[in-house]
């Protein structure tokens, strides 16, 4: 192991620029002019996993965007392990708060700042780099080990969900691991056992026929962004609650020992406000705020698009408006069967003056893992060892809907090894990642490995 350690540490600066050609590709699987940059990015992922030694490494075309899959199978009688990742980015929109542009990726103050830096680039490239530093060193792996990284996962994971459908012999494993999820503080080994699900519907409501002037015709026709407030408006009671029937019914509630192990993470109210510049905390009364980021389930109104936003005045009655929603869920809720009780909700309350059109635009199962088994208990020893602390489990608010079909369709234990920070800006403006956790990241993976791999 001191090797492998060893060659981790000299070689962190070459990693590093490896891993800024990566950020560099602009692969935003939400938008269709993406699309070549997104097959470059396919094909990078494939360059260097064939790099590093795997002896098979496929691109899998799909419907939707491209698959990877990697392998080498060299260590027979060990385990196997399934490492899944993705290679998508979310939209850098709004481009003008970035400090340096989104794919420039740019080192300061141990950082590197770049769109898909944390989320999840640069977590992916972790179990790349800790696989080279083995071929390296020794010229094969302690266990077996099977890559599957996708483009689609901030779209919903659609191929990803049909390939697994139809190959699951193909990416058959004794455990999946994932690092696309966070740390419970800097410098703290964390795995993660309970992620949020999530029901993403579009509404649209439509009023009059045409944009009319609102002086001419406004009081006397519904105006759909004044509806639309109001109806979304409804949706949450001055408690918090969802109102819609029957959302709360599958939910799983908190047990006593959950509830005490959430309090033993000390987790500060007050600095949470600070970092997020609001005075008060706002959520479902009667809960923490662990408790409602991480075991309940909301809704929110993500944007809406209507009516007249450009710079000045213009009097205008829009004729519609359109908005986005997101119900994060928890076990066992359904996301199919959430959508559709929204769905009749909305349209029941909703006023006869406006038509109503809704979307299902993607859905994905909350997990919940038992943290009993060999993998997680290698891989809690291997994340101790590389942080020199004890590993501390959480969950986590945020969705990788891809994880329940895994250990569905797979029956394997699934290891949420996250090295990123809730704080590195996913999904938003400046988004970075530790490059201290991308190296306690690669060590975490080689460890694990080594770990794992005497576990049979
Ligand atoms: N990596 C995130 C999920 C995540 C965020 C896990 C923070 C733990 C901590 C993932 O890439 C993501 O953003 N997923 C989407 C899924 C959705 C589009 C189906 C999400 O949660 O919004
Ligand atoms: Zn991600």
């Amino acid at each position: 192991m001191e090797e492998i350690l060893g060659y981790i540490k000299n070689n962190k600066q070459n990693y590093i620029e490896e891993l800024k050609e990566f950020l560099k590709i602009p692969s935003i699987s939400t938008l269709t002019e993406n699309k070549n940059d997104i097959a470059r990015c396919a094909q990078f992922v494939s360059d260097n996993l064939k790099k590093i030694g795997l002896s098979r490494v496929e691109i899998i075309k799909t419907e939707g965007h491209p698959l990877v899959y990697g392998e080498w199978l060299g260590a027979p009688g060990k385990p196997t392990i399934l490492i899944y990742g993705h290679y998508d980015v979310q939209p850098v929109d709004p481009v003008e708060l970035w400090n340096s542009p989104p794919f420039e990726p740019t080192l300061k103050n141990g950082k590197i700042f770049a769109r898909g830096a944390t989320d999840d680039k640069g977590q992916v490239f972790m179990h790349f780099k800790s696989a080279e530093a083995y071929f390296k060193n020794e010229g094969s792996l302690p266990l077996n080990v099977k890559f599957i990284i996708e483009g689609e996962e901030e779209v919903g994971s659609e191929s990803l969900n049909i390939f697994l459908k139809n190959n699951s012999d193909l990416l058959k494993c004794d455990a999946v691991l994932i690092s696309d999820s966070s740390l419970y503080g800097p410098g703290i080994p964390t795995l993660t056992y309970g992620l949020r699900g999530i029901a993403y519907l579009e509404v649209e409501m439509i009023g009059p026929n045409r944009d009319l002037h609102s002086g001419s015709f406004g009081g006397a026709v519904a105006n759909p962004i004044n509806k639309m407030a109001q109806l979304i408006s409804k949706l949450l009671d001055k408690d918090g609650k969802v109102t819609i029937p029957g959302f709360y019914d599958d939910v799983i509630k908190l047990t006593k020992k959950e509830k005490e192990n959430f309090k033993t993470l000390k987790f500060s109210d007050k600095n949470f406000a600070k970092d997020l510049g609001v005075d008060e905390l706002n959520g479902e009364k009667g809960f923490s705020t662990l408790e409602r980021l991480w075991a309940r389930p909301t809704f929110d109104c993500n944007g809406i698009i209507g009516g007249f936003t450009g710079k000045g005045a213009k009097t205008v009655i829009p004729s519609k408006v359109t908005a986005k929603i997101s119900m994060r869920l928890v076990p066992d809720q359904d996301p199919n069967k959430i959508a559709k009780l929204f769905e009749r909700h909305i349209k029941k309350i909703a006023p006869k003056s406006v038509k109503i059109k809704v979307t299902n635009l993607h859905g994905g199962y909350p997990s919940l893992t038992n943290i009993e088994n060999p993998a997680n208990i290698a891989a809690s020893k291997a994340m101790a060892k590389a942080f020199g602390k004890k590993t501390v489990f959480m969950r986590e608010g945020g969705s990788i809907p891809i994880v329940t079909e895994f250990s569905k369709k797979l029956k394997a234990p699934v290891v949420l090894m996250g090295l990123g920070l809730n704080t590195e800006n996913l999904h938003s403006p400046n988004e970075h990642f530790d490059l201290n956790h991308f190296e306690l990241g690669i060590i975490s993976s080689a460890y694990f490995m080594k770990e794992f791999a005497e576990t049979k």
